[in-house]
């Protein structure tokens, strides 16, 4: 009587307690990201698709100032070849942290595992050719933060496969965690300005001519350098524990809320005024 009436204020808990609210918020954060990173993979596979179908590549200039330089096979080789490596990446990325799909079909898993860690490497390697060598949009305090991450992605691709061929697991999943969420630096980022846009009604605090300004040099920080995504995973960790107290679940939990709200702002912003538009 005693041990069904402790399970069952344990069960009650688990749901309804800090630790629900913070598993709650967890899955619809996850959700809005998935679903947002897929209209941003639509965007990528429509609007570079249908123009590289059509040998139509200076299309690409419309988005990339740096994108197709005519005679410059090998650039814009490194522009086809970083478009394409995106794709996969925002695709494969969300499927691998579906825990369904994860547990019930482990060797589709393996198989996109290693391909997902394979293409974050390359476009990692890729990414940093085109800062430095093509040039890309923004100052230099943006270009190194997002040179950082494309270090960050590198590095935790590499550690991700280390645990998963020692077989061991929780480190496995940890890691892999960390990499989708700084692979998915980009996509923060773009969200995270149309949010800014959309809530100032303009352009606020950069000049969008240059685009340079305080607030991209404190968004590319937040976003690509010091990322507060990882910062929010390591509390989410901690809040997990046994002895996580509730108030900070509670914390963790609408931190995460926060972020999801600001994340669905920025999702509508950039689908409705950037990429739909565009496809
Ligand atoms: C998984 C990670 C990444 C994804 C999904 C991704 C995705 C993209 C996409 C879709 C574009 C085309 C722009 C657009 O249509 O919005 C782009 C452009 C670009 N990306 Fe990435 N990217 C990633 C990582 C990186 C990294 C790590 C770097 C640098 C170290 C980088 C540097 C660039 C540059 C320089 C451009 C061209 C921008 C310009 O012409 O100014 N990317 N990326």
């Amino acid at each position: 009587m005693k041990t069904s009436l402790l399970s069952s204020t344990s069960s009650f808990r688990h749901r309804f307690g800090g630790i629900g609210f913070l598993n709650f918020c967890v899955k619809l954060w996850f959700v809005l990201a998935t679903i947002g990173q897929w209209i941003f993979a639509y965007y990528i596979a429509s609007f570079y698709g249908k123009s590289s179908l059509a040998g139509d590549f200076e299309k690409w200039n419309k988005v990339l100032p740096h994108g197709y330089v005519q005679d410059d096979w090998l650039g814009n080789a490194f522009v086809a070849a970083h478009i394409f490596l995106a794709l996969i990446m925002v695709l494969g990325g969300p499927i691998q942290l579906i825990p369904q799909l994860r547990t019930q079909f482990r060797m589709f898993h393996r198989v996109l595992g290693r391909f997902y860690i394979f293409t974050a490497v390359l476009i990692g390697i890729d990414g940093l050719v085109m800062v430095w060598t093509r040039g890309a949009v923004g100052g230099l305090l943006q270009h190194i933060a997002i040179s950082v991450q494309a270090l960050y992605i590198i590095a935790f691709a590499v550690l991700a496969l280390r645990y998963a061929l020692q077989r061991n697991f929780a480190l496995h999943r940890q890691w892999a965690i960390r990499l989708y969420l700084v692979s998915s630096g980009v996509w923060f980022f773009r969200v995270y300005l149309m949010a800014w846009l959309l809530l100032n009604g303009g352009p606020a605090g950069f000049d969008p001519n240059t685009f340079d300004g305080p607030f991209l040099w404190f968004l590319s920080v937040l976003v690509y350098a010091l990322p507060v995504s990882l910062l929010v995973f390591e509390m989410y960790l901690k809040a997990q524990q046994k002895t996580a107290r509730t108030l900070f679940q509670i914390f963790t939990a609408t931190l995460i809320l926060i972020l999801t709200v600001l994340m669905g702002i920025g999702i509508f912003a950039a689908t409705m005024g950037m990429w739909l538009p565009r496809v």
